[in-house]
Formats: structure tokens, C-alpha cells, sequence
């Protein structure tokens, strides 16, 4: 059973267009940074697929294919599959994925790494529900329920000619954009709750709990590597603390070193650091003539010196 963490707005309202489209056949595009859950997302649309009305045939098959994991030329051999002697090395017939998701969800990750010959194919499929195999002339009939992820934006691919737009359009029916985590940090803390059962689990120790100070540290982070990151110093964090209470000093340096960056940032200014910055935000506008820093600030030239002076010390 597959959960999606979702306490902030922006991905409650992922989940719940997931869990609309789950039900129908429709394609889905599935948009978000690396680590934000696009792969969790799609395996959570079949799950409720396969629980719905729509999903009779009892167990219909997952099938996930990383586009940008294999050379081009596998890629198309591991999609349609192909024919005995379709290339050198093609000592027998084999189906590809698109035929294994049959009456099931076929999972494109990273589709932008199709190539043009792909795209073309892969669109015939969508529209005509149909493909050969390389090297085949019998014509393969296939069913099955598209989801794309992709953390590059395929509308700039498009217009840069390198992603088919006909295809584009035939994705995007249903889009679901992930957020970074940065811009939802109520998601932090659940996901790390998440994260520590997990790790609790597989590494057979107590599941630990994170200090006050650890948890703020937490949410203050920007995760450039978003839940997967979270996910990995979790991990890392139970191991090193041997399943107790997590500090502060169980995290990474990386989140250490950025909540000391920001404690210093948010340190409330002194008065005089606010007038400072003021009279040399005003000297820049009047590009450094005193006198009429001096009027619009409405204090006397001398006054005007006296503090830039001090200002310096
Ligand atoms: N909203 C969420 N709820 C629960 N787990 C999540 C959520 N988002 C991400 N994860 C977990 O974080 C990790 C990275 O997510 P993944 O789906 O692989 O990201 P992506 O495919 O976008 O790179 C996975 O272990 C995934 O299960
Ligand atoms: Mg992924």
C-alpha cells in the first residue's frame, strides 16, 4: 500500500487530482524537481486503479521504464521489443515493455530522453493503440494507461523542436505538478515521520525520534534534493544515532551549516544597522551627492557626515 505524505495545500491538491484521474484510463503527466515523489505519485494512480471499478481484470500489470537510464539505441529495442534478427545480437523474439503494460499502467520516466523515432511510435501507440515490434511485421494491439514524469519543462522542449508537440499534447490531458519541498515545508516534518519508520524498519532498530532543535533544522532546510534527500539524511541519521533521539549534531553538515547561514540572516538588526543601511541606500540613489542625501533625509550635512563616519568605525 502506497501513502502520500500530503500536509500542505499544494500537494494535497496533487494527491487529490491523482486520485481522480486514478480511476479513469487518462494519460497523466507527472511534473517535479528530482526527489519530489513523481515515481511515488505514479505507483499510487495504478494502486487506486487496480482497487477501482475501472481495473476488471484483476491484477493489471505496473511496468516503469527510466527513458534516460539506457543508450537510445536499447531504449526503442526495451520499449516495443522486437523480432528475431531485427538487429545483430537479436537471437530471439522478445516483447518490449509497452506489451508487458498491457491492460496495466506503462510508466515513462524522464520522457524528454525519447528519441524522435520514440515519440513517433510512442504517439501512434496512444492514438491507434497500436506498434510493431523492431524488425516485426505483425501489428501488436495494446492497452494500457500512459504516465510520464519529467523534472525538465517539456514545453521549452518543445519549442526548442526537441520533443514532438503533437505528443506533448496527448501527455499533458491531465497534468500533475509537484512542488519542491522548499515550498511546502509542512510536508517536512510528516515525510521525516515517514522516513523514520522506515528506516527504523529496515535497519531493525527502535524508531528514533528527532530533538526540537533537529526538527527545526529540518523545516529551515531548502532540500535541493527534495523527499529523497529528506529520505537519505533520515536514514543516515538513524544510523548514526543508533535508533535513540536525533540532534542537531546527527545531520548532515550541509543542513547544519545552512541553519547557521539563516540564524544570521533572521538576527533582528540593531537601529543603528537599519539607519546605516538607509543612508547608504539613499547616497546610492542621489549617486553620492551628500546635500541632497542630506534633504531627503531631512538632517544637516554635517549631521550627514558625522554619521557615515561613525558608520565606518
Ligand atoms: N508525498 C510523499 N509521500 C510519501 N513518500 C514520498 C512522498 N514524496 C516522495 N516520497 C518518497 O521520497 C522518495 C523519492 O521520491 P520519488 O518518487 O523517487 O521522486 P522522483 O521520482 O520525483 O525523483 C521515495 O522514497 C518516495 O517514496
Ligand atoms: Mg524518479
Amino acid at each position: 500500500v502506497i501513502e502520500i505524505i500530503a500536509e500542505s495545500a499544494a500537494m494535497r491538491e496533487a494527491r487529490r487530482l491523482a486520485e481522480r484521474v486514478a480511476a479513469t484510463k487518462a494519460n497523466v503527466l507527472i511534473t517535479g524537481e528530482s526527489g519530489t515523489g513523481k515515481n511515488a505519485l505514479a505507483r499510487f494512480i495504478h494502486a487506486l486503479y487496480v482497487q477501482s471499478q475501472a481495473a476488471r481484470d484483476g491484477d493489471a500489470p505496473y511496468v516503469e521504464i527510466d527513458c534516460a537510464a539506457l543508450p537510445r539505441e536499447l531504449l526503442e529495442a526495451e520499449l516495443f521489443g522486437y523480432e528475431r534478427g531485427a538487429f545483430t545480437g537479436a537471437v530471439a523474439a522478445k516483447p518490449g515493455r509497452i506489451e508487458a503494460a498491457h491492460k496495466g499502467t506503462l510508466v515513462l520516466d524522464e520522457i524528454a530522453h525519447l528519441t524522435a523515432d520514440a515519440q513517433a511510435k510512442l504517439l501512434r501507440v496512444i492514438e491507434r493503440k497500436e506498434f510493431e515490434r523492431l524488425g516485426g511485421q505483425r501489428t501488436v494491439r495494446v492497452d494500457c494507461r500512459l504516465i510520464a514524469l519529467t523534472n525538465v519543462d517539456l514545453e521549452e522542449a518543445v519549442k526548442r523542436r526537441a520533443f514532438r508537440e503533437d505528443l506533448y499534447f496527448r501527455l499533458n490531458v491531465v497534468r500533475v505538478s509537484i512542488a519542491p519541498l522548499r515550498q511546502r515545508r509542512e510536508d517536512i516534518l510528516p515525510l521525516a515521520a515517514k522516513f523514520l519508520s522506515q528506516a527504523a524498519a529496515k535497519h531493525g532498530v527502535r524508531r528514533a525520534v528527532l530533538t526540537k532543535e533537529a526538527r527545526r533544522m529540518l523545516e529551515d532546510y531548502d532540500f535541493p534534493g527534495n523527499a529523497r534527500e529528506l529520505a537519505h539524511i533520515i536514514e543516515r541519521a538513524v544510523i548514526i544515532a543508533g535508533g535513540g533521539r536525533i540532534g542537531a549534531e546527527d545531520l548532515p553538515e550541509t543542513v547544519r551549516l545552512a541553519a547557521q547561514t539563516k540564524a544570521r540572516r533572521l538576527r533582528p538588526l540593531t537601529l543603528r544597522e537599519v539607519e546605516n543601511e538607509y543612508i547608504r541606500e539613499i547616497l546610492a540613489l542621489t549617486k553620492g551627492n551628500k546635500s541632497e542625501a542630506a534633504r531627503i533625509l531631512g538632517i544637516s550635512r554635517k549631521s550627514l557626515y558625522e554619521r557615515m563616519r561613525s558608520s565606518e568605525e
